[in-house]
């Protein structure tokens, strides 16, 4: 079942994402080689909390951080460990979620660590890319194939795949509703999209093949082949000519400057 969103329900979500791109933001501020990822969870947790949110992820079905971090070959749901610390060159994607008055966020970004290599930091400009022509096919009359076709294809052409066992979704008052949003797909496939649809929409790109597999953790995906994984995410209302964004990198770039791809 998609719900559609009153006006009221897109501004509390707008708010619910400004707070987390502002947490970001202050990860922005300390991801540098020798931070472990277990300094960036706590980083989150407190600011989140400090700014009257409820992170989303800590204990959803047992997850046991408020953060995603998954470092060079995985591709999500890494967990934050004190024994993970970052090196030059490596990249982390940060995913997370924020309830705040009953409205989950969720967005997702790559970072590099200090300078990485010409290969990745393409597989990072590529997959922010694949979100955007995503994100510029979620408008009413479109269908989701429309949009996963734009993904999938932006990618192959750039020799990456683009991995299937994990999904975009609808977003609302949980954090995963109706409909799936795949990253890949046919044109004029998939349900028709409409105004107030509220949905994440989340490629990872993966520069090898597409094969995963999960972790003896039982969270912690990676790539088979252990070539890297990058993965970008906004969450957006479908409108009529263009979507609206309501998560936002603005707070990265703000503290990135001229590293800010
Ligand atoms: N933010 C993720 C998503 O895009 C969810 C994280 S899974 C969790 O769906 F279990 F960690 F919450
Ligand atoms: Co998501």
């Amino acid at each position: 079942m998609v719900f559609l969103k009153t006006d009221e329900e897109v501004e509390l979500l707008r708010k619910s994402n400004d707070l987390l791109g502002m947490t970001y933001g202050e990860l922005a501020k300390v991801i540098a080689p020798g931070v472990t990822t277990a300094q960036l969870d706590k980083i989150a947790h407190d600011f989140i909390c400090d700014h009257g949110g409820v992170p989303a992820c800590l204990g959803y079905e047992g997850y046991p951080a408020t953060l995603c971090t998954s470092v060079n070959e995985q591709v999500v749901h890494g967990i934050p460990s004190k024994d993970v610390v970052l090196k030059e060159g490596d990249i982390i994607s940060v995913d997370s979620c924020i309830n705040l008055n009953g409205y989950i966020s969720d967005s997702a970004y790559t970072f590099p660590v200090g300078e990485v290599s010409a290969d990745v930091l393409k597989l990072l400009k590529t997959t922010k890319e694949c979100l955007y022509l995503g994100i510029e096919q979620a408008v009413t009359g479109k269908r989701l194939g429309d949009l996963g076709y734009a993904i999938q294809s932006h990618a192959e052409q750039a020799g990456y795949s683009v991995c299937r066992e994990y999904v975009g979704h609808g977003i609302g008052r949980e954090m995963h509703e109706d409909p799936e949003v795949c990253n890949y797909g046919r044109r004029g496939n998939g349900i028709i999209l409409k105004s107030g649809m509220t949905l994440a929409i989340e490629p990872m790109i993966l520069m090898g093949r597409r094969n995963v597999l999960i972790e003896d953790d039982g969270w912690t995906a990676r790539t088979c082949d252990r070539k890297p994984a990058a993965h970008y995410e906004l969450s957006v209302c479908v409108r009529n000519g263009k979507a609206d964004i309501l998560s936002t990198f603005d707070y990265i770039q703000q503290v990135l400057g001229d590293r800010f791809i």
